[in-house]
């Protein structure tokens, strides 16, 4: 069993398709095990994306990322890191398969609707910046 780190961005909150990825998790077998929305302020979306610091997108990147609600999720499940990864589809939509989410829904490659984590020590960090294990249920 796996976890890994599901975000609903703010383009897919205000395109009101929360339900509908929800709904492809879950149609794949993909349990939540933790789930709230929150806003990000700046300095938590920097700390966030602190990996991708030196690149040229950064600022808009978090900028986007505060800029109203986001889905914050625990996802459960076996290979759930690769599974979460094929069902988003490419970060660029435009190289994302047909039937992916981002390809049903991104507008360009910063508003792609969701974030996950792309490895196991990624998910750790990722799932330990938004929640602690009280939080977390087994499924
Ligand atoms: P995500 O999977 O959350 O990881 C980093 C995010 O940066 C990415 O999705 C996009 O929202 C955003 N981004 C903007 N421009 C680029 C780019 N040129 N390459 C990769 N990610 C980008």
């Amino acid at each position: 069993m796996e976890r890994t780190l599901s975000i609903i961005k703010p383009d897919g909150v205000a395109k009101n398709v929360i339900g509908e990825v929800i709904k492809r998790f879950e149609t794949d077998g993909i349990k939540i095990a933790a789930m709230k929305m929150i806003q990000l302020t700046k300095t938590q979306a920097k700390g966030f994306y602190a990996v991708h610091k030196e690149r040229p997108f950064f600022d808009s990147l978090t900028d986007f990322m505060t800029s109203g609600p986001i889905v914050v999720m625990v996802l459960e499940g076996e290979d759930v890191i690769a599974g979460n990864r094929k069902l988003m589809g490419a970060t660029n939509f435009e190289e994302a398969k047909e039937g992916t989410i981002r390809k049903d829904y991104a507008t360009n490659i910063e508003k792609n609707v969701v974030h996950g984590s792309d490895a196991p020590e990624t998910a750790a960090f990722e799932i330990g910046y938004f929640f602690n294990d009280l939080e977390i249920q087994r499924r």
